[in-house]
């Protein structure tokens, strides 16, 4: 799509801001889902297994994973590769590794590139038992044991949760399934909930080692107009208009904040992939023409709001209500709580990749997120820095395999 891939526009000559990842991509989608038939291949029947897996030869399993506040969501198990037997020792369990995808896709973001160069794939006939999680609210996990996605209850959650329940349900889950601690491959969003989770203690032996690809945990660094002028909407006037409530970029009401938002003199939305990701180096156009046909998934409009607020405020702290009074009801305290990603365990096995060219994970903080690791053991901290590549390049460059994959793979294969 000649959209993304034109010659890359920087808003306002800086570094396109975090918070456009969000805003931007529902821009994307409003723009392309007015071109083609209505949220088609987005909502075409069948799972992530038939869909993008069954196809290509593996098998595949689906499992409802319930969390205690009662969403179902899906997990997807890959549970072996193609290659012949004999390669792994016959019979010995699989390492499992759980992968977890960001803010507004879902799990079938990993399946886009052609079948030997994406993650979940790789992983599985390197001799892995791959489970891939779908985060309450996006497609495939819309089920709750008794709210409907259609009323604002199904929505009153922001990433507090994820931190809380989805990700320690899905650990729970898969270790019960296999017996296994397991391994977890993080991107974008997926980096903040883990890295949270573990400073909580929510994950406890469950985890034996976390693979963390473009890692978001501060968000400060957004200091351009656009960036500036979207925080403030978004924390202002976006709760007004959407209350308490979905997320869905392909909805209109959405579509047209973000055409009001890019009406501000001096922002730019124009070539959109790379403003909101940055730069990505190695993108192919059908891939990233499945991702747009895919279509980016919902999210809570809390979750959005909580984020802006990340941005804003610079530090990890619970979700804020905004008045003191409505704190102090849900914490006992004017402030939310703060989360202290110092309290991660020290002896946890970490593999850091992030690009320099990446506008949402940011290098400056991702400096501030390695600086409040100071005290983990180095030998456990595996750090790569990837020169060319943008934040999408993580799940869908042509050469990542090459570049990032191979790399997770031995690192996880190290702990054996
Ligand atoms: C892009 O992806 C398509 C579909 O997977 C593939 O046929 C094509 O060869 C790829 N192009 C490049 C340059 O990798
Ligand atoms: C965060 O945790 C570390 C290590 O447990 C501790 O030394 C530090 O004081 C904590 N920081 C805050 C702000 O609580």
């Amino acid at each position: 799509m000649g959209l993304l891939l034109g010659p890359n526009v920087n808003v306002l000559g800086f570094t396109p801001p975090t918070l456009l990842l969000f805003l931007l991509c529902l821009l994307l989608v409003a723009l392309s889902s007015s071109a083609g038939p209505p949220s088609s291949a987005a909502s075409s029947p069948g799972g992530i297994c038939s869909s993008a897996v069954v196809s290509h030869g593996y098998k595949c399993q689906e499992f409802d994973v319930v969390t205690p506040d009662g969403y179902i969501l899906k997990l997807i198990r890959i549970p072996e590769g193609l290659a012949l037997e004999g390669s792994g020792s016959a019979g010995d369990a699989r390492q499992p590794v759980l992968i977890q995808h960001g803010v507004l896709v879902d799990g079938l973001s990993w399946l886009l590139n052609s079948p030997e160069l994406n993650l979940p794939f790789i992983l599985a006939d390197n001799g892995f038992d791959v489970w891939i999680s779908n985060t309450r609210g996006t497609r495939f996990s819309r089920r709750h044991t008794s709210l409907d996605p259609a009323y604002q209850e199904y929505w009153d959650w922001s990433w507090d949760e994820l931190v809380s329940h989805d990700l320690p349900a899905m650990f729970d889950f898969v270790h019960a399934q296999t017996g296994s601690k397991v391994d977890y491959v993080g991107h974008s969003l997926g980096t903040l909930t883990a890295l949270v989770s573990l400073s909580e203690g929510g994950l406890g032996d469950k985890i034996r080692s976390a693979a963390l690809l473009s890692p978001i945990a501060y968000l400060s660094h957004m200091t351009t107009a656009l960036g500036l002028v979207a925080a403030r909407s978004f924390l202002g006037e976006i709760t007004t208009l959407f209350g308490l409530a979905e997320f869905d970029p392909k909805g209109e009401p959405v579509g047209r904040f973000i055409r009001v938002l890019c009406a501000f003199p001096g922002v730019v939305c124009y070539d959109l992939l790379s403003a909101i990701t940055g730069q990505n180096c190695c993108l192919n156009t059908s891939t990233t023409d499945s991702f747009i046909k895919n279509g980016p998934q919902s999210t809570s409009t809390k979750n959005m709001v909580h984020l802006s607020q990340t941005v804003r405020d610079g530090v990890l702290r619970m979700y804020d209500y905004g008045i003191p009074a409505a704190n102090v009801l849900h914490y006992g305290d004017f402030y939310p709580p703060a989360y202290n990603l110092s309290n991660i365990p020290w002896e946890l096995p970490m593999f850091l990749s992030y690009g320099a060219q990446d506008a949402l994970s940011d290098v400056r903080d991702v400096e501030q997120l390695l600086s409040k690791l100071r005290f983990h053991d180095p030998d456990r901290l595996v750090v790569q820095r990837v020169e060319d590549y943008g934040h999408a390049d993580f799940i869908m460059a042509v050469n990542a395999k090459d570049v990032v994959y191979n790399s997770v793979v031995s690192f996880f294969k190290n702990q054996w």
